[in-house]
């Protein structure tokens, strides 16, 4: 579910770093890790250069599990697909600003469909980019690498943008939750809650780590 307030720290396993021949089993390991939501990275081959899956997966984890499904869609015609991820299964379903579409109308799709309706903006990306949508969203993902693969290096100069979310949300009465994704562990995400994010996307940190349990608490207590 989604936490009540945007203040309340979510942690949310990526399923890109999760083992591929065994996707029930690994989600049933992050549940029982405590994990709040799965983050399901759907990339297209073409908004970023990796292919990874699609709504046959969300579906195939949204019928063998019960986990808040935080859908992550970098690729370019989010519009389009959207009824497929809907119907999927999605809890959650970001898209990219940067993407070709209507990003008003899509988001308004979401939310109509029953579905928390979320805005991703990649590092180049400004805030002011996510300016007209504030009202629209439930959730704003500040990428914190260039989307496309898990293990990269956390990018610090995302920080300042996840401040300025903040102070917008704050000053304008608003509530989205403000998520991070991309080189996200206990240090990082202990530097992205001071700026004022509460959603923690890990993939490497989580899935990879010897003992997932901890590792999760470790970012929940960062
Ligand atoms: C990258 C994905 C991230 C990635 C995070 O495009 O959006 O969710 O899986 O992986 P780590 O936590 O390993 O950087
Ligand atoms: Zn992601």
């Amino acid at each position: 579910m989604i936490p009540p307030t945007c203040r309340d720290r979510v942690v949310a396993p990526s399923l890109l770093a999760a083992d591929f021949s065994k996707i029930r089993e690994e989600t049933t390991r992050a549940i029982a890790a405590g994990a709040d939501w799965l983050h399901l990275d759907v990339m297209d081959g073409h908004f970023v250069d990796n292919i990874s899956f699609g709504p046959a997966v969300v579906q195939a984890v949204h019928e063998t599990n019960d986990i808040f499904l935080d859908v992550h869609l970098m690729i370019s015609r989010p519009d389009h697909f959207l009824p497929r991820f809907i119907a999927a299964g999605s809890d959650l379903i970001t898209v990219h600003v940067e993407a070709e579409h209507d990003v008003a109308d899509t988001l308004r799709r979401i939310r109509e469909a029953g579905c928390r309706a979320g805005l991703a903006l990649n590092p180049a990306t400004p805030a002011e980019a996510a300016l007209p949508y504030l009202d629209q969203i439930d959730l704003l993902l500040c990428m914190t690498v260039v989307p496309g693969f898990g293990g990269q290096a956390f990018m610090d100069e995302v920080l300042p943008k996840i401040e300025t979310v903040a102070r917008w949300r704050d000053e304008r009465g608003l509530s989205y939750h403000i998520e991070v994704d991309g080189g996200i562990g206990a240090p990082t995400a202990a530097r992205c809650a001071k700026a004022g994010a509460n959603v923690m996307v890990a993939g490497s940190s989580t899935f990879s780590a010897p003992d997932m349990a901890a590792a999760v608490k470790a970012i929940r207590d960062a």
